[in-house]
């Protein structure tokens, strides 16, 4: 099969296309043939070795995928030969076949495309676990969304907008902002355009309920500050590169909570999960959600792709065409 290889740690133009083959598949697990593959930034860690869990080389990147399953083991019972499926794994996914256990895999609602499946399984999943769970947005509430060009931003703002709340969109540049207001979001603010806290008070002067933060860095504190009273906000990531230390008054001052998200320890400890997942995958089946897709490159073009993302040019999910070659 071809696939995308990582054969030495570097910069994403280490990948390239090579003729390896078919993973063996074993007790419990699936082969799904690759229609399409969804990339994440953690991808363009582990290609350069910066990730918190080191991937052995030489290996496949891709975490996120979406096919048919073309081959099961004795025993395998949630999914069936020919099941549209998608699903996640730590590496294997920018390839033609990709071997999982077969319980990561959810099959793939009538109507919904490959490529939509393939770009829903992380960041709409993080964003409504955080937006349902520990925010508990409610309708009518004022939900503040940072890095909202990004892939989980983008769906915070798709979400929040299912749950009923006026989102703020706080993203760099005038074709994120423009891109998050087709998803629903109707308050804008350009992270680039200078004083943030003041801009943020401007468009909300009464204050936000909720921040979901996927980038840290400059954005954090002042985001924190809009809250009003008893607001929450939800730390996800730090895209910015940098982790923000936050002045604890600001915490006692406005009773704000502030909360952490990660998606493993979630999924393993939250009496949440579970119906999370299944109201989810109905607003997807529903085509009530569709993730945005900014941009597409054939599985040939794997490192270009990569370079994309590492270089903050996305907008939304970046998707790796693999049926296309
Ligand atoms: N805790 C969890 O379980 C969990 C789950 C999923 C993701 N995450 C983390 O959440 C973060 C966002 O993930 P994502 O998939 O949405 O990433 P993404 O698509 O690359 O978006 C990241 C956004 O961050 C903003 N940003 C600001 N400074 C940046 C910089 N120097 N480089 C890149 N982006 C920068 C950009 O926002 P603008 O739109 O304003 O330009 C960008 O759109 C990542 O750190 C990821 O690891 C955490």
């Amino acid at each position: 099969m071809r696939a995308a290889v990582c054969p030495t740690y570097g910069p994403p133009e280490v990948v390239e296309i090579q003729e390896i083959p078919s993973p063996p598949i074993g007790p419990g697990q699936a082969l799904v043939r690759v229609e399409a593959a969804a990339i994440n930034f953690p991808d363009t860690l582990l290609i350069s070795n910066q990730y918190q869990m080191p991937a052995p080389l030489p290996f496949v990147p891709g975490s996120e995928f979406a096919g048919e399953v073309a081959e099961i083991s004795d025993g395998v019972t949630n999914v069936a030969v020919g099941d549209r499926v998608f699903g996640s794994t730590f590496v294997g996914a920018f390839a033609e076949e990709v071997v999982v256990a077969a319980t990561v895999l959810t099959r793939i609602p009538d109507g919904v495309e490959a490529r939509h499946a393939a770009a829903f399984g992380v960041a709409h999943r993080t964003a409504y676990h955080v937006l349902r769970s520990l925010a508990a947005v409610q309708p009518g509430e004022e939900l503040i969304v940072l890095g909202a060009g990004g892939g989980v931003g983008l769906a915070a703002v798709q979400l929040g907008v299912a749950l009923g709340a006026t989102v703020t969109a706080v993203a760099s540049g005038a074709e994120r902002l423009a891109t998050a207001k087709a998803q629903g979001a109707t308050r804008f603010v350009d992270d680039t355009a200078g004083d943030l806290r003041q801009a943020l008070k401007d468009t909300l002067p009464h204050g936000g309920d909720v921040v979901v933060d996927m980038v840290g860095g400059a954005l954090s504190e002042p985001a924190l500050r809009c809250l009003r009273w008893g607001g929450r906000f939800v730390t996800i990531g730090y895209a910015s590169g940098e982790i923000p230390r936050i002045p604890l008054n600001l915490v006692l001052l406005k009773g704000v909570h502030i909360l952490g998200f990660q998606f493993r320890d979630f999924a393993a400890n939250s009496p949440d999960f579970e119906r999370n997942e299944r109201e989810i995958l109905e607003l997807l089946a529903a085509h009530r959600i569709e993730p945005h897709i900014g941009a597409t490159f054939p599985l040939d073009q794997a490192a270009a792709a990569l370079r994309y993302v590492a270089d903050g040019r996305a907008i939304g999910k970046v998707i790796i065409d693999v049926a296309s070659g």
